[in-house]
């Protein structure tokens, strides 16, 4: 057992490694009323018999259907609705067991419980281990707009135990790489070297502790210098505004795309020319080509302009520059968006 956290945002302690080691230890110090855990169909399966028997005998689980589909208000007055069954005070735990819609929804609901109650994150996925569980941005989506409502809450603790991905397909796991990838571009190059070094060993046998270390390392890098997203922390957004409108458009035909390969394509196009064909070999080990039939170019655009980084009618990007954790943000034009889209289509496969 051990309480030294790896790392600390601001007041957060973020343990890694397994949770028989960390989570009961700082459970004992705490004295919560109860202890409630929100899952999903999936973590209620296969994650929550893992951590079952590390918790009072007394906890309750609240479980909601998987999906972002799920991820709205209506949910949320579920959740809410089991918490007044359960009689939640001021002094109860909420526990996320699960990805990005339980984590940023559960946070959402711990956060206005009586005004706020202490939640923790255990992040099941990759994408919520490196990314969605840490920094403190809860919430749900809106009239379809993804994460319109929320508040920003850090959680009272982050766990992330790397062998929940052991309860992941390959593609979900890939869909986090692009996200462990981009931090590499963003701010390490010692993450960078390492995925480089990683050859061809398929992404279940890597050894996910040491990426994931200096990955999350990025995150809180970025978090602690702006919490609030006024500035550094848009450079997480790097690849997400071509990726997004990828991935909604993909989403309503026979080929979805994850969000990690829509952001893959989104970073190639984003990052400068002179870095592109370097940026794509990395991405395209991992993300081969997806064929983008030219009619969908301007709903393409009509989505980017929905970015919440724009203002009056141009499209803005936030992506590196030479330096680690150094923003740009650049500019993007109807015109040039054709261009950027061919280029990366006529690259070769890595
Ligand atoms: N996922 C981007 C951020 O946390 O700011």
């Amino acid at each position: 057992m051990r309480l030294e956290p790896d790392f600390l945002l601001f007041e957060t302690p973020v343990f890694m490694g397994s949770l028989r080691q960390t989570l009961p230890h700082w459970l004992e110090k705490k004295h919560y009323t109860q202890v409630i855990v929100l899952t999903d169909d999936n973590t209620q399966t296969h994650c929550w018999p893992q951590i079952q028997n590390l918790l009072p005998h007394s906890v309750k689980t609240i479980t909601i259907p998987a999906g972002e589909q799920h991820k709205n208000l209506k949910t949320c007055e579920w959740i809410w609705n089991q918490m007044l069954l359960q009689q939640c005070d001021r002094k109860s735990l909420l526990i996320n067991l699960g990805g990005g819609v339980i984590g940023d929804m559960g946070g959402f609901c711990a956060a206005t419980w009586k005004r706020g109650i202490d939640f923790i994150q255990i992040p099941t996925t990759l994408l919520s281990m490196t990314d969605a569980a840490i920094g403190g941005k809860t919430g749900i989506d809106f009239q379809g707009i993804k994460n319109i409502i929320g508040v920003f809450q850090n959680p009272a603790a982050i766990f992330i135990d790397p062998t929940f991905l052991n309860t992941l397909a390959e593609r979900e796991l890939r869909s986090g790489f692009a996200e462990v990838i981009k931090h590499a571009l963003i701010g390490s190059p010692v993450l960078l070297h390492k995925i480089h070094q990683s050859g061809n060993t398929p992404l279940p046998h890597l050894d996910w502790s040491e990426l994931l270390r200096e990955s999350i390392a990025v995150k809180i890098h970025v978090v602690a210098q702006d919490p609030t997203e006024q500035n550094l922390r848009m450079l997480l957004n790097f690849g997400h505004t071509i990726g997004h409108a990828l991935e909604s458009y993909f989403l309503d035909t026979d080929t979805p795309l994850t969000h990690g390969e829509a952001i893959a394509i989104g970073m190639i196009c984003e990052i400068p020319k002179d870095k592109r064909a370097e940026v794509a070999k990395t991405l395209l080990r991992y993300f081969p080509v997806v064929p983008i039939p030219e009619t969908a170019y301007p709903e393409l655009w009509n989505m980017m302009l929905q970015d919440k980084k724009n203002s009056s009618g141009t499209v803005r990007m936030a992506v590196p520059d030479e330096l680690p954790f150094t923003l740009n943000v650049l500019e993007l034009s109807e015109m040039q968006l054709p261009d950027l889209l061919s280029e990366y289509q006529n690259f070769s496969p890595a």
